[in-house]
């Protein structure tokens, strides 16, 4: 996960955090006023209904009775089972039936337990419901102006309907909670995507410019105006940047020169070693020919070996000025095997190019010859006489895959991996077919160079039977 989603997440969890911790309390609260409010609402409702019927006498039920029409009609459908008022005696005077005309309960007991008990209270009587669907009693004492306790107000709530209206307000309060918090949420969420973008974009310019001088473009700079770490860091990027293209520009100079001075007194040696040889100088002694020959095997193997160190150097710091282009396989691969034709002569192995004609790469063409080049004069050089080097070319799954294929002495399994590492020579082939000389560089600068093209190479080889080297290059427009 990167810095910006990880800063909204955190931010997120921070916010699910302060919403958490402040709205649930509140909720809760709300939830206990609101059932409070209730309570009380109901304490109030039986209270006025006592007073009303303590207000009539006994004989004269029309007025609690009026009223009690009027708190049925007011109050919430449903929300009523009855209301009833009981005298002294514990016997209904009063029923909410009789709105109705039915007045069959007049003067007969209540025999309720919660109608008994309400009668017993001193107080009145709040009774939570029992099971659901039990009314929910709430009662209050009635006195004759001041007189003694003459009955009992009695109101009997639906529990359904109370716990359905419970419900309603708790979701009301959510839906209530949840348009506060959510917005906040959202913000706070905006707020550290915002926050992440800031931060997160000069982290990645500086590891895009990092990028860029770990591929050797030691002028890039990274633009930064902020006065934070952030944009110190960009100008501490910037002066690292500035010192490596100063210390790349010494070592090119500073290899430029040893170049120059280990290859200028070479190539005078092999001009006075050709010299001599020719017998301009008077005439030459086989044993002084012989030594002539190894002082030129000598010089010619520096002059390679300094060749491939420099160049290999480049390539790997990404120096090498590579120019992709169309290039004809087949011209290159006839260009490169003639050249090698005089030594396959000598060796007694036959060179064979199997390219079709049209056979077109993306390619740099210098360097496509280098490759192909040292491939088939490795192949060459580890091929006993009677032997085939063969360049192929094929198409595969958007590459171009080219092989060169020798029926020479193999490379073991267990030294495959060897291969491509810098001065490496396997033992086992090495002076085993004729004496040949090497530097152990030419792999890895064939490596390099088809990796610059965005390729790949490789090697299947059976020991003792031959080895094929193959390298793959992207089709891409040609
Ligand atoms: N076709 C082959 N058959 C058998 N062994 C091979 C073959 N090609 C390469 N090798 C082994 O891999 C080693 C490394 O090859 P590489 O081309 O890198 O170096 P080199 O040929 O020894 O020297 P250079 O190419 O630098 O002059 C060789 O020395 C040889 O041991
Ligand atoms: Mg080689």
């Amino acid at each position: 996960m990167g810095i910006t989603g990880k800063l909204t997440a955190l931010q997120a969890a921070f916010a699910a955090l302060i919403a958490f911790g402040t709205l649930v309390p509140v909720w809760m609260s709300e939830q206990r006023y609101l059932a409070d409010l209730e309570t009380d609402r109901q304490n109030a409702e039986v209270e006025r209904f006592a007073r009303v019927c303590s207000a009539s006498p006994k004989a004269d039920a029309a007025t609690p009775l009026a009223y009690l029409q009027t708190m049925v009609l007011v109050a919430p459908p449903g929300s009523i089972s009855y209301a009833a008022f009981l005298g002294a005696d514990g016997k209904f005077l009063l029923h909410t039936d009789f709105l109705g005309g039915d007045r069959t309960l007049a003067g007969k007991p209540a025999l309720g337990e919660g109608a008994r008990r309400a009668i017993e209270s001193p107080s009145g009587l709040r009774q939570p419901a029992g099971k659901p669907g039990d009314p929910e009693l709430v009662s209050s004492p009635v006195f004759y102006s001041g007189a003694k306790r003459v009955g009992t107000a009695l109101i009997a709530y639906d529990s359904t309907w109370l716990d359905a209206s419970a419900k309603r307000l708790r979701s009301d309060s959510i839906r209530r909670a949840a348009m506060v918090a959510l917005p906040g949420l959202a913000a706070g969420l905006l707020a550290a995507l915002a926050l992440g973008r800031a931060l997160t974009e000069p982290i990645r310019r500086l590891a895009a410019g990092a990028r860029e001088v770990g591929r050797g473009k030691l002028d890039t700079r990274i633009e930064s105006a902020s006065r934070d770490e952030l944009g110190d860091l960009a100008r501490e990027f910037n002066g690292m940047a500035a010192k490596l293209a100063e210390l790349d520009e010494m070592k090119d100079s500073f290899f430029a020169q040893i170049t120059h001075d280990l290859r200028n007194p070479l190539s005078a040696t092999l001009a006075y070693i050709s010299l001599m040889e020719s017998g301009a100088q008077g005439p030459v002694t086989d044993a002084q020919r012989k030594s002539l020959r190894i002082m030129e095997d000598g010089s010619l193997y520096l002059n390679e070996l300094i060749g491939n160190i420099l160049d290999l150097s480049k390539l790997e710091a990404g120096r090498l000025d590579l120019k992709p282009a169309r290039v004809d396989l087949k011209e290159s691969v006839s260009a490169v095997l003639d050249l090698q034709r005089a030594r396959a002569l000598e060796y007694g192995v036959a060179l064979e190019s199997r390219v079709a004609d049209g056979a077109i790469l993306r390619s740099d063409a210098d360097g496509l010859k280098r490759v192909l080049m040292n491939l088939a004069t490795n192949a060459l050089k580890f091929t006993p006489k009677g032997g085939t080097v063969t360049v192929s070319h094929s198409v595969e799954n958007g590459f171009d895959r080219v092989e060169v294929s020798d029926t020479g002495i193999g490379i073991p399994a267990e030294k495959i991996g060897q291969l491509f590492k810098k001065f490496s020579q396997i033992d086992e082939t090495r002076n085993v077919v004729r004496d040949a000389r090497g530097t152990g560089l030419g792999l890895v600068i064939c490596k390099q160079l088809v990796e610059a093209h965005g390729g790949s190479i490789g090697v299947r080889s059976v020991y003792k039977q031959g080895t094929t080297f193959f390298f793959l290059l992207p089709r891409g427009e040609v």
